[in-house]
């Protein structure tokens, strides 16, 4: 064998090495591929998908000393917008989330997000939600949704694009209908139903 083909061979079997103990080494070591294709069941997502629906009510509270819904872009110009619609209005919101219409009821987490006056023809807005639980063996767990709000429509559907925790691989939809709502404060009681996929 000439030294040519040797080192060929050298180089061809420290290669192989290589590749023996990257294939064999642990999930967790970070010598893995980029990308590979794993079994469900270590993420335990081989039990049976549940469909659940959560029923709460989201309050928007503007008045007061402590609102926790907050204009952060007013309306950048009267162009384009009637007034009533107030396209180009950006609200962050931390509001409570109570199984009753109460306020005053057991809260069961917070809707932290904001939402923006995405419609020049009417009061539409883009809403960009998380629904952070509290409530039992939710508490931590997430639900997203981003989806468009014709506020006036009686009913108005979101889709819930996913989640964290308990909600992982989470897929379906929100209703909003509103429960009460002052125009003068901008105040509002939201009734919200969510049916979700999950594991
Ligand atoms: C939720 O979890 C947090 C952090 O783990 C804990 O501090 C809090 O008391 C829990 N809340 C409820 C209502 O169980």
């Amino acid at each position: 064998m000439s030294s040519k083909h040797f080192l060929t061979l050298f180089f061809f079997l420290l290669l192989s090495c290589n590749t023996l103990t990257s294939t064999s080494s642990s999930e967790n070591e970070e010598t893995f591929d980029f990308v590979r294709p794993i079994d469900r069941k270590l993420l335990g997502l081989n039990k049976k998908e549940k469909l659940s629906h959560f029923r709460f009510y989201w309050h928007d509270i503007l008045s007061g000393n402590n609102p926790t819904t907050i204009t952060i872009v007013q309306p950048p110009l009267k162009l384009h917008s009637t007034g009533l619609n107030a396209f180009g209005l950006v609200r962050m919101i931390d509001n409570p989330l109570t199984l009753g219409p109460e306020l005053s009821s057991k809260l069961v987490g917070r809707a932290q997000g904001f939402y923006a006056s995405a419609s020049q023809e009417e009061i539409g807005f883009l809403m960009t939600v998380n629904f952070a639980f509290i409530e039992g063996k939710y508490n931590g767990s997430t639900i997203t949704i981003l989806g468009r709000n014709p506020a006036l429509n009686k009913v108005r559907e979101m889709p819930v694009v996913g989640g964290s925790g308990l909600f992982r691989f989470a897929r379906g939809y929100a209703q909003a209908t509103t429960h009460w709502v002052d125009l003068k404060s901008g105040d509002a009681c939201i009734e919200y139903n969510l049916h979700v996929f999950h594991y």
